[in-house]
């Protein structure tokens, strides 16, 4: 059976820049535009084009580099930021609206001080202004993750009758479990009478840790598009990490879902974007982090040695790393030593590696990593 596509937005450049410290400039949003689009994600949100001056020439810019992605816009349902996002937009090949509303008992009455009958008159209204303005319109419910479900899908059914295609869900607060979320993606699918007419998107936030699980909970749910940033980016926790979800929907085919991204482009582009929001990529990140691929226990590296799949369930080829890193601590042992000291071109015997690994544990217990120097070192000490 055909694996079904998941559209992949990505907003690095909008949900992920919002972080203090990852400020771009436009000819950086531009570069990592061009990456994005050769990366071969289907959405780009560009920017929030009436938050400044500065983001509303950025998303022009966009539009102008790209060849075929779609872009997007954010854009509250207010009819001034509207209008600025569609300007931003008119040169993109494909552009897409995203604008919303919060949708939640909490953001009705302390952000909106409103009510729900209002909240679906002023998303109708949003929806049908800009409907006439870009190619797509697609409408966030704001904490929908803590947004009652009936009125949830009275809000969809609106709104897709308005003219929106897409249906963002976002676990604004990353509150949501992921079956809750997955609940919630179905009880769309079956109450919205227009549904039909719409995909649902899934915007998920890391406050738990659990971005990705609710996402890939989502789109197994019928979810059709999963919004995420590179490197899992965004405010406070961060957004679904786009490495993560594309990388678990590619490794479990029984799930029958696919994307279009190029994943040996993954390990680059998470390069690219850390140096240039001057933002670190924790060492344990899955798929981009450094040690994604090394292994430093002498059990693992023994195995990993035998065959890389003992201990790895990605070939770090696939997703362009260049080899698997066989780390020498003082938890190695002799398989690790002998396979390094291979590596510069020494090969010992039975009993120099029996006296090397002797030497080399004494030295190990008292540094956190054994370089190819010093191994060096202790062989010509050792095996002279
Ligand atoms: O997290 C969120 O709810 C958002 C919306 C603006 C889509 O980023
Ligand atoms: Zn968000």
């Amino acid at each position: 059976m055909q694996r079904k596509k998941i559209q992949i937005f990505d907003t690095t450049l909008r949900d992920g820049e919002q972080v203090p410290g990852c400020k771009l400039e436009t000819k950086e949003k531009l570069i990592i535009a061009e990456r994005l689009e050769d990366l071969g994600v289907d959405v780009i949100e560009a920017g929030f084009p009436i938050s400044s001056p500065g983001d509303f020439k950025s998303v022009i810019e966009v539009c102008n580099v790209l060849k075929e992605t779609t872009v997007c816009a954010l854009a509250r349902s207010v009819e001034k930021d509207i209008e600025v996002a569609a300007s931003a937009l008119k040169n993109a090949k494909n552009s897409r609206i995203h604008l919303g509303i919060g949708t939640s008992d909490s953001h009705i009455k302390h952000k909106f001080k409103s009510n729900r009958d209002e909240i679906l008159k002023r998303a109708y209204k949003a929806v049908k202004f800009g409907k006439n303005l870009v190619n797509e319109i697609e409408f966030y419910a704001e904490d929908a993750g803590r947004t009652d479900n009936e009125f949830l899908a009275k809000v969809c059914e609106k709104v897709i009758d308005a003219g929106a295609t897409i249906l963002n869900i976002p676990d604004t607060t990353g509150y949501c479990l992921p079956n809750q979320y997955g609940k919630k993606i179905n009880y769309l699918i079956n109450n919205v009478p227009n549904i039909d007419k719409a995909i649902i998107s899934c915007h998920c936030h890391n406050d738990l840790g659990l971005a990705t699980a609710n996402s890939i909970e989502g789109v197994i749910n019928g979810a059709r598009q999963i919004e995420c940033t590179i490197n899992g980016i965004g405010e406070r926790a961060g957004n679904t990490s786009l490495e993560e979800v594309v990388m678990i929907l590619k490794q479990h085919k029984e799930l029958k879902l696919d994307t279009n991204i190029n994943a040996k482009l993954l390990n680059s582009t998470s390069k690219l974007v850390s140096e240039l929001m001057g933002m670190v990529v924790q060492p344990n990140k899955a798929i981009v982090g450094s040690n994604a691929f090394a292994h430093s226990s002498g059990i693992h590296q023994d195995g990993i040695i035998k065959n890389r799949e003992t201990y790895e369930i990605i070939d770090p080829s696939d997703v362009g790393v260049d080899e698997s890193l066989i780390i020498l601590t003082a938890r190695s042992g002799r398989a690790a030593i002998a396979y390094r000291a291979n590596k510069i071109g020494l090969n010992l015997t039975k009993n120099q590696l029996d006296k090397v690994y002797d030497e080399f544990l004494k030295i190990a217990d008292h540094k956190k990593e054994i370089s190819d120097h010093d191994l060096s070192s202790i062989i010509n000490n050792t095996c002279p």
